[in-house]
């Protein structure tokens, strides 16, 4: 396999997932950079792949002959992942680090994601990359286990840590609270876990900057390759998060917080897992912009037009 750079030909983008929230909005950001090959479970956009099957990930591989690859696709249900561990496990983990071997075989770089759950959100200051991670939950546990699997596979990767995700599409809190805000007088949403919400759109643009310069040859992933906290920037609650929605979408309902310990759920969730995205920052000069100013953007983005 050779690798092109941008100025003679058209590099070829291998993504993952091209169906979540993520991968949909990165079908469009990395479409710049190069042909995008777009892969997800249905094969909607032209490629399927189904990352439980280990001789169908390599096959795609060696067909695909990509210069580049994006992993945007995981098993994100974490209340199911309680008791569907070994699928969690083989999508979240086995999965990732057989992508990793065998695109290290022919140096082709990955970019990946990762979650603020593989903390335990005891800390009362934002997590750094080298904070200790301390997972509580399965999802967490095995998308730990899939950041390690990628770093031991030799691969040139890089690993963005990311939370709180939503957009224009697929299950999150954003529509969610849109979709309950219509339906229900008075919502009751937890107040005392804290944490940064990240626009989907967001961090595809930001994936699609950082690859534009992989691609280029100006960043050497076997220097500053590895994991890299990438969040919306500023903290809130879900509380404080559900009424910013509410007031920026002038709808109307009653929101009531409450403790965690009045909504439980099968896995447990980190109190406090806000992440410091300063390494992000000082190496690749880009910031994330607040989460205030990312939502407003995403309903002004959601808004039909007239
Ligand atoms: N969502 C969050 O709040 C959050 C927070 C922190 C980190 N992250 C991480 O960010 C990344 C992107 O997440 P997201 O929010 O875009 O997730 P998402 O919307 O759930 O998308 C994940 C995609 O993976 C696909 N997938 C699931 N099982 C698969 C399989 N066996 N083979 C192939 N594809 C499969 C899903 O396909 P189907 O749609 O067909 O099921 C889906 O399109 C993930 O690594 C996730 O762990 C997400």
């Amino acid at each position: 396999m050779t690798t092109h750079t941008l100025a003679d030909q058209r590099p070829r983008i291998l993504l993952i997932g091209a169906n979540g929230q993520v991968g949909w909005e990165l079908r469009r950001t990395l479409a710049g950079l190069g042909e995008v090959i777009a892969a997800s479970l249905e094969g909607e956009y032209g490629h399927a792949i189904d990352l439980m099957d280990a001789a169908a990930l390599a096959r795609l591989i060696h067909d695909s002959r990509p210069d580049a690859v994006v992993n945007a696709a995981a098993y994100t249900a974490v209340d199911k992942a309680e008791t569907d561990r070994a699928t969690a496990q083989r999508i979240n983990a086995d999965a990732v680090g057989e992508l990793g071997v065998l695109l290290a075989t022919h140096g082709i770089p990955i970019i990946h994601y990762s979650t603020d759950f593989v903390f335990s959100g005891t800390l009362n200051r934002p997590y750094t990359e080298n904070d200790q991670p301390d997972p509580l939950n399965v999802y967490g546990e095995t998308k730990l286990a899939g950041e390690c699997a990628l770093l031991e596979s030799g691969a040139k990767s890089l690993i963005f840590r990311t939370s709180w995700v939503y957009g224009a599409r697929g299950a999150n809190f954003l529509l969610t609270m849109l979709r309950l805000f219509s339906e229900r007088d008075e919502l009751r949403v937890v107040d005392d876990q804290i944490g940064s919400p990240t626009w989907s759109r967001m961090l595809a643009e930001m994936t699609a900057l950082i690859l534009y310069r992989v691609l280029r040859g100006e960043l050497d992933l076997e220097q500053m390759g590895g994991i890299y906290n990438l969040t919306g920037s500023g903290q809130v609650s879900w509380y404080g998060f559900a009424s910013a929605i509410l007031e920026a979408s002038g709808l109307d309902s009653n929101l009531i917080p409450i403790p965690s310990s009045e909504y439980p759920a099968p896995a447990r969730r980190p109190l406090y897992s806000v992440l410091d995205n300063t390494r992000f920052r000082q190496i690749f000069g880009l910031a994330m912009p607040d989460w205030r100013l990312s939502l407003d953007q995403c309903l002004e983005h959601l808004k039909p037009k007239s």
